[in-house]
């Protein structure tokens, strides 16, 4: 059901990769709320040929940048608005990538190189994007900023090796730009922190669907999908929610507030 909670508003949204991935739920979601939007993704994202795909079946545009290239996020924060008519009023971060886990480095024997790319790909470049943005005067007064992450940046979750610190340093990103924009432009800026979901992204993690498994039982409400996290993103969108900034917004089912579950400590509840 759409309710026209983004009538008007421009945004930008990265990380549409195919049709599992979050980005493409919430880019939907926002056009059915009223929004009209500019998709964007690493160049090699486009090689693959569903991010093209999804912008012709949208009737949108795709940009293609990696975001952790300034001459890119220049490139896209200048066109966005020019595609779009207007300054942007909402920006979805839904980028993620860690090389020691796709090389299947163990946490005690991380490669530092890699570390970096980790972080530059998954955190530092929420910070390039809202600095680009907000340099080229591309941003809207009263916007929405969300980045994606995930409860390992706050507790451990050992399969999640580095992406932990990366998501820690993006949710801290959110705060201190959080204050920055808000001061000077009323703009929002959050996390939202998601169950795990089945993506390419998600499913690369090792352990993955046991976890999955396991994070469905635990949740009251069972895993969050990537469908009821775009509605969220509507409404952190909207200006209902204009008063909400600098925080990590759980939306998981309950999981983040379990200690134990009767089920699972007794065995009535089989994970597996
Ligand atoms: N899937 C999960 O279980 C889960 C849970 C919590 C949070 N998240 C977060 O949600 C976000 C989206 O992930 P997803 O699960 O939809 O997976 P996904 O693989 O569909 O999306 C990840 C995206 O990052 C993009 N990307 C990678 N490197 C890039 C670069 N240099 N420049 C621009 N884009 C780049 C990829 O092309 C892809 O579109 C990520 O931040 C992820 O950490 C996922």
């Amino acid at each position: 059901m759409a309710y026209g909670l983004l009538k008007g508003k421009r945004g930008v949204v990265f990380g549409a990769l195919d049709e599992h991935s979050i980005a493409t739920h919430v880019a939907k979601r926002a056009i059915e709320e009223g929004a009209s939007i500019v998709l964007t993704n690493a160049p090699v994202a486009f090689r693959a040929g569903t991010i093209n795909k999804l912008a012709e079946e949208l009737g949108v545009e795709a940009i293609a940048a990696d975001a952790t290239s300034i001459d890119d996020l220049t490139n896209l924060f200048e066109k966005a608005p020019e595609i779009l008519g207007g300054k942007i009023d909402f920006v979805l971060h839904s980028i993620g990538m860690s090389v020691n886990i796709r090389k299947k480095r163990e946490y005690f024997d991380l490669n530092y190189d890699w570390m970096q790319k980790t972080y530059d790909i998954s955190a530092i470049s929420f910070h390039k994007m809202m600095q680009v943005a907000h340099k080229l005067d591309s941003l809207n007064e009263g916007g929405s900023i969300i980045a994606l992450t995930y409860i390992a940046a706050d507790r451990t979750f050992p399969f999640y090796s580095e992406m932990a610190e990366a998501k820690a340093i993006l949710e801290s990103y959110a705060r201190s730009f959080g204050y920055h924009l808000g001061e000077r432009k009323r703009i929002r800026v959050n996390t939202v922190s998601q169950s795990p979901t089945m993506t390419k992204a998600g499913s690369g993690v090792k352990g993955f669907a046991e976890f999955f498994e396991y994070s469905d039982k635990m949740s009251p409400l069972g895993n969050a999908d990537a469908e009821s996290c775009a509605d969220y993103c509507m409404t952190l969108f909207s200006d209902l929610t204009r008063m909400v900034t600098m925080q990590n917004l759980y939306h998981d089912g309950g999981f983040s507030k379990m200690g134990m579950h009767p089920g699972i400590m007794t065995g009535e509840l089989r994970i597996i």
